[in-house]
């Protein structure tokens, strides 16, 4: 197998990008990193504590009483903030109507691109999120840009949001806060969501989760040495 390779998942908010990964990294046998469980839980943590965003000073100040550490159970990614568990509480409206305004903060993408670096630096990595194949690895052998059709996401968001238990959020309201994540992940000023050029594009709009993960085997073939 060649040696430290690295997958770059990059799209819009729920197009299956996590569901992919997932499947591809349990296929190869690869570490799975969700980087945007990483913004959620610095976001889950600047609520708690009321960190002023427009204060770089406390933002700055914040990340560093800030410790992520993922733990793979079941090629499910269990992320830890400061030692708590908080995979599911990240999930919630709460962070996710914040997310998009942490996420844009230079100071706090800094942090997080540089943690995100040294995770690919010496192991086999399935990495998703918006900025993976641009900023994060440009240099990744086999990037993938992932679409779908934005009821389709909404639909599906919701559905995921139901089974774990949340039953006060509308699928309008989650239609809303995803159309406002796209427009503010596509246009903000550092690192927005764009396409690297080098990516394969993957609408997933009618394909099975079957589907998309041949399709995206299919690509990561040539790069293994058997
Ligand atoms: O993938 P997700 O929906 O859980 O990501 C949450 C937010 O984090 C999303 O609105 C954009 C941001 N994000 C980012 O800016 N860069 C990444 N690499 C991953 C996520």
């Amino acid at each position: 197998m060649t040696k430290n390779l690295v997958i770059a998942i990059d799209g819009y908010s729920s197009c299956g990008k996590s569901t992919l990964a997932k499947a591809l990294a349990k296929k190869l046998g690869f570490i799975y990193v969700d980087s945007g469980a990483m913004y959620r839980a610095v976001t889950l943590y600047f609520l708690r504590n009321n960190v002023d965003i427009s204060n770089d000073d406390a933002v700055a100040d914040a990340l560093q009483h800030i410790e992520l550490n993922f733990h793979s159970r079941d090629y499910e990614s269990h992320i830890t903030l400061n030692g708590e568990e908080v995979s599911d509480e990240i999930r919630l409206m709460p962070v996710s109507e914040n997310v998009s305004e942490v996420s844009a903060h230079k100071i706090v993408r800094h942090e997080m691109v540089k943690q995100q670096q040294r995770m690919g630096k010496s192991k086999n990595i399935v990495m998703d999120g918006r900025d993976i194949g641009t900023t994060v690895f440009p240099d990744a052998p086999l990037k993938f840009f992932m679409t779908a059709d934005p009821k389709i996401r909404a639909e599906r968001r919701f559905k995921e949001l139901e089974s774990k238990g949340n039953n006060e959020t509308t699928l309008e309201d989650v239609f809303e806060n995803l159309a406002h994540r796209d427009y503010a992940d596509t246009t903000r000023k550092e690192s927005p969501l764009v396409r690297a050029e080098d990516a394969v594009i993957l609408d997933n709009t009618d394909l099975t989760q079957d589907e998309q993960l041949a399709f995206a085997l299919e690509r990561v073939e040539p790069l293994l040495v058997h």
